[in-house]
């Protein structure tokens, strides 16, 4: 796993992404559905894994899963699991925030 730094810190990431709105990003070539929410960021693959559309043009509801905009599937923000598992996990990335900025592992 490689780690790449996505921000200088917790507050650039506070100031740059909305919360609770899903952001498309690609790093290493991989396309990554981003999501703050309060003091947390999630990553997980972009791609729906029932029939591909891009998570990130989702929403984020109460429960924190990612819904996808095509037919409504949830996906958990942190495990990537389907809430009745109709399609496969997403895979998730990990995100850790150091005093140096903020990193997913890809
Ligand atoms: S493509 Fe995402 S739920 Fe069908």
């Amino acid at each position: 796993m490689v780690w790449v730094k996505l921000f200088h810190s917790l507050s650039e990431a506070k100031d740059r992404l909305a919360e609770s709105r899903p952001q498309l990003l690609e790093v290493s070539n991989v396309r990554i559905c981003l999501v703050l929410r309060g003091d947390q960021l999630f990553a997980v693959s972009n791609k729906c894994t029932h029939n591909g559309e891009s998570l990130s043009k989702g929403k984020v509801n109460f429960a924190n899963e990612i819904v996808c905009p095509w037919h409504g599937y949830q996906f958990n923000l942190k495990t990537g699991r389907e809430y009745q598992q109709r399609s496969s996990d997403l895979e998730t990335f990990p995100i850790k925030i150091e005093t140096d900025g903020v990193y997913i592992g890809i």
